[in-house]
């Protein structure tokens, strides 16, 4: 099966890229396997001040995955520029970079694209829409359709590099926000972040997380996810970015079923560093086994029209 499709502008050698949060800066996960062999990752989020992030356990395992609240931690704009985007440029000849970034207003999404947009080593950006507003007294972003339009517009004004919104998945309807996003300019959408969650220590009857609750990920996601991209695909003709709950091939393919043309995989590089690695070659087989020639012929195949 042949992995290669041309999007947002470039090449993507294959559809399998690394999530937000979970794979690092890259280097975290290059002693593992060769990360230039994926489609590409998306680094941590980059917020507009350096974050410490939210009190331990950080956290916490339950069967269908697991809940986290890390609150953003990340070293800042200035150490991304000057050390991560730099190294991943000089690591890097064939995946692509996009880098996450997250803001607390509109105007914050501009200040962060305003501190990288001259820098190397990355292709496009991917707006974490899921924090607080901190100017509408804490409303989600991703939630709220004046925030989101606003988001993606100021993020707009001030890049030419491509824009994935990454999108939450508990909204009454992922098609209408998708469709906002769109009509501010978005050139692709990632689908989904994670759901919110909260998890109590029966022992001490106290949340499990030092944070109180957090976002849950892993494997309970993938029906959330997959339901989140075809009602996108069918509202919207760009780019779909598909993650949540992506273990095996076969998960990858669900995504690709429902309209994703590329796919990310977060939670399961916790268990197993090289899970990307065994997707796509995984993948790869799965096509050729099932006389699939192109992944694109798989790409919203699984919708009736
Ligand atoms: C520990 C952790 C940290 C994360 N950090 C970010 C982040 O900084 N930005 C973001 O957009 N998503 C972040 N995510 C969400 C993931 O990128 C992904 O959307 C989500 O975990 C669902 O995919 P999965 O089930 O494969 O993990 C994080 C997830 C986890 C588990």
């Amino acid at each position: 099966m042949h992995l290669a499709q041309t999007l947002l502008g470039v090449e993507f050698q294959n559809p399998v890229l690394l999530a937000s949060g979970t794979c690092g800066y890259g280097a975290e996960l290059d002693g593992f396997f060769d990360i230039d062999s994926l489609g590409g990752l998306v680094i941590k989020a980059v917020t507009a001040d350096v974050r410490a992030g939210n009190p331990a356990p950080r956290v916490a395992e339950f069967p269908a995955g697991m809940i986290n609240s890390v609150g953003l931690a990340n070293p800042g704009p200035e150490v991304v520029r000057t050390e991560k985007l730099p190294w991943l440029a000089r690591r890097l000849a064939r995946a692509r970079v996009l880098v996450n970034i997250a803001g607390r207003s509109a105007d914050e999404y501009g200040e962060i694209i305003r501190s990288l947009d001259d820098v190397a080593g990355f292709h496009a950006y991917e707006l974490n829409v899921s924090c607080p507003n901190v100017k509408e007294g804490g409303a989600i972003i991703a939630t709220r359709e004046d925030l989101l339009a606003a988001a993606v517009r100021a993020a707009r004004r001030a890049t030419r590099r491509p824009l994935s919104i990454k999108l939450a998945p508990n909204v009454p309807d992922i098609g209408r926000m998708a469709a906002i996003c769109v009509d501010e300019g978005a050139d692709a959408l990632t689908l989904v972040n994670t759901m919110p969650g909260l998890l109590f220590d029966t022992g001490s009857r106290r949340p499990v997380l030092g944070a109180g609750s957090g976002g849950m990920s892993g494997p309970g996601l993938l029906p959330i996810g997959v339901h989140a991209v075809a009602q996108a695909r069918r509202r919207v003709a760009v780019p779909i970015l598909g993650v949540g709950g992506i273990r095996t091939a076969a998960d990858a393919v669900q995504y690709l079923l429902a309209g994703a043309s590329l796919i990310q995989i977060g939670t399961a590089s916790f268990a197993d560093p090289r899970a990307a690695e065994r997707v796509l070659r995984d993948l790869k087989g799965w096509g050729s086994a099932h006389g699939i020639g192109s992944v694109t012929e798989l790409v919203g195949s699984g919708l009736s029209a």
